[in-house]
């Protein structure tokens, strides 16, 4: 029997504070259109995969280094898809690139979460701490965070949301980074997944 809410899968490289966000607004009925089915990491020591294992979510590990061409990394990401009946991907700090080859074949089914208001700071080398790091050279006073769909452009997707948060004064990446993170990208991350989720249960 057909389950009446999205299966999401969440993708993740790293310490996983936005999966937890979406953990906790599932929880707390923010996603209700939604449910995390399973999560996926690149790299066997992401803690984002305790998050999950706490959580008792199904997770899988897909080392890239272990892949010998990126058509074998993503053919295995395929098959933990289509095994799960995912329905939505969401990229939450997953630092692999996808080739176009995937993306294509989830058509605003796959959306990313991007530490900066899109189109600044953003395409290929912008991640993680770079991104603050570059926004703090240009001495921009203004930042944020982007949830867009993916496609074949890095970070070039339609916007989806966006949230502006303050630069100040004497900021470090770090301090800029965590004030982006709590400000805007646990807010807006949740609340792009619920409103993909019920577009697309509208379609089903
Ligand atoms: C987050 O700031 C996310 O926006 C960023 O990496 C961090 C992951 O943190 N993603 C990118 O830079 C993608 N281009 P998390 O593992 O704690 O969620």
């Amino acid at each position: 029997m057909s389950d009446d809410k999205i299966k999401i899968a969440v993708f993740v490289s790293g310490g996983g504070t936005n999966l937890q966000a979406l953990i906790d607004k599932q929880k707390s009925g923010v996603i209700t259109s939604g449910k995390i089915s399973l999560v996926i990491s690149n790299n066997p020591e992401a803690y984002a995969l305790e998050r999950a294992k706490k959580a008792g979510i199904k997770y899988a590990v897909v080392p890239r280094k272990e892949c010998a061409t990126q058509q074998e990394f993503e053919d295995k990401l395929n098959e933990l898809l289509t095994e799960n009946n995912i329905e939505l991907i969401v990229l939450a700090g997953f630092m692999c690139i996808l080739s176009e080859s995937f993306t294509s074949k989830y058509p605003k089914r796959i959306i990313n979460i991007h530490p900066s208001l899109i189109p600044s700071f953003c395409g290929k080398g912008y991640y993680g701490l770079n991104v603050h790091k570059a926004a703090l050279s240009y001495g921009v006073k203004i930042t944020g965070a982007t949830v867009h769909y993916v496609n074949e452009i890095p970070d070039g997707g339609e916007i989806i949301m966006q949230k502006a948060v303050a630069v100040e004064d004497g900021d470090t990446p770090e301090v800029l980074q965590k004030r982006v993170m709590v400000n805007a990208e646990w807010i807006i991350l949740p609340q792009a997944v619920e409103k993909v989720c019920k577009l697309l249960l509208m379609c089903n």
